[in-house]
């Protein structure tokens, strides 16, 4: 049970980020121990007797009326003044653009993540698009392997790279980056949040320890940028997973920290600050990469229906999705037969 984990629409912000990594979690715990797994319940902040009414339908499975949602097979509920509210994934249609100007980036943009697999794609498109300056900060800064060629690469688009050694997951040395670009002369205008640590275990063989370190990179370094980039920019991008949207065996962690990034983004957006959270498939690499866990389920993706997404493909949504700026959306290249 949680509340302000979700925000069931514009009407009802989403006030607890750090609440939606019960959410991530639990969405494995389903998956990993269906015979135990009871459900996800997000009530109000002041409950009274209609929401201990309909929490008690909710446990005992009968269902109330409300808005559209029985319960019986629901396991995803919010309890609101108007109801029980069931979860749902919905197809999004193209949105006509607000300002009719497609979104392009200027001055200094900051890539987490940007010495990663897919990290490479954004930072092409990024400079094709107009960026003057690239921050790709990571905990081995220029030694990543790929950096020295990205950099040259790159600065045929008049784009310069830098790469700071740097911990998201540390809020000292987030902010002295940061600090460090305003000092120079070059404020960020928009991040583009993709760093993470994708480890997988099932939930009852991780440590609290290795959840934490896992869920650090992503979560930590989000709710960071978050937090001391208070202010309108360009976008604010948050890199997410379809793990965190509706479960995957095995990710439990990276789940977690998945949830709590398309939370924040809703929170941020209800600041009334841009905010954008992309819940990916999984991307094609660009060369192959013998996969670290052959024969896990992350590997079986054509079998389950759902085959990696192709890279330009995914920067072109990417694109879309800030000239609509939308603020959550998931992109995956679903086979919907299978
Ligand atoms: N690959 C996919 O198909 C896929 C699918 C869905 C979502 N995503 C999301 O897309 C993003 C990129 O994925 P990827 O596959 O490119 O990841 P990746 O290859 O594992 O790269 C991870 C990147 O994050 C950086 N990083 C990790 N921990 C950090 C920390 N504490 N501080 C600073 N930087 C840190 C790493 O640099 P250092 O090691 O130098 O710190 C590296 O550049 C991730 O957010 C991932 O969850 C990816």
């Amino acid at each position: 049970m949680t509340t302000g984990a979700v925000s069931t629409g514009p009407d009802d912000p989403l006030t607890a980020p750090d609440q939606a990594l019960v959410w991530g979690t639990g969405m494995v715990a389903a998956l990993e121990h269906p015979a135990r797994w009871g459900g996800l319940v997000d009530l109000p902040p002041q409950p009274d007797h209609r929401t201990r009414e309909r929490l008690c339908a909710a446990l005992s499975r009968v269902t109330t009326g409300g808005t559209g949602a029985g319960t019986g097979t629901e396991d995803q509920l919010a309890i609101r003044p108007a109801g029980l509210l069931a979860r749902r994934l919905v197809r999004a249609p193209r949105r006509t653009p607000r300002s009719g100007h497609p979104w392009q980036p200027r001055g200094t943009v900051l890539l987490t993540g940007g010495t990663g697999a897919i990290g490479p794609h954004i930072a092409r498109w990024l400079a094709r698009g107009g960026a003057d300056h690239l921050v790709l900060p990571g905990r081995r800064g220029a030694e990543a392997p790929g950096a020295a060629e990205l950099s040259t690469e790159l600065a045929g688009h008049g784009t310069r790279l830098t790469f700071p050694v740097c911990d998201l997951a540390d809020r000292e040395q987030t902010e002295r980056l940061l600090a460090g670009l305003e000092a120079q002369g070059t404020p960020v205008t928009a991040v583009v949040h993709a760093a993470a640590r994708i480890a997988l275990a099932p939930l009852d063989t991780v440590s609290v320890a290795e959840f934490a370190d896992t869920v650090a990179a992503k979560a930590a370094g989000a709710r960071h940028l978050d937090a001391l980039l208070d202010r309108e920019l360009d976008a604010f991008v948050l890199f997410s997973s379809i793990a965190g949207v509706w479960g995957s065996g095995d990710h439990g962690a990276y789940s977690a920290a998945n949830a709590y990034l398309d939370a924040l983004a809703h929170r941020r957006r209800g600041r009334g600050l841009t905010a954008t959270t992309v819940d990916w498939g999984v991307w094609r690499p660009r060369t192959h990469r013998p996969p670290a866990d052959a024969g896990s389920d992350l590997f079986n993706l054509e079998e389950h229906g759902v085959p990696r997404i192709d890279p330009e493909r995914a920067i072109t949504a990417l694109q879309q999705i800030l000239d609509d700026d939308e603020t959550h959306l998931a992109v995956a290249d679903v086979d919907w037969e299978r």
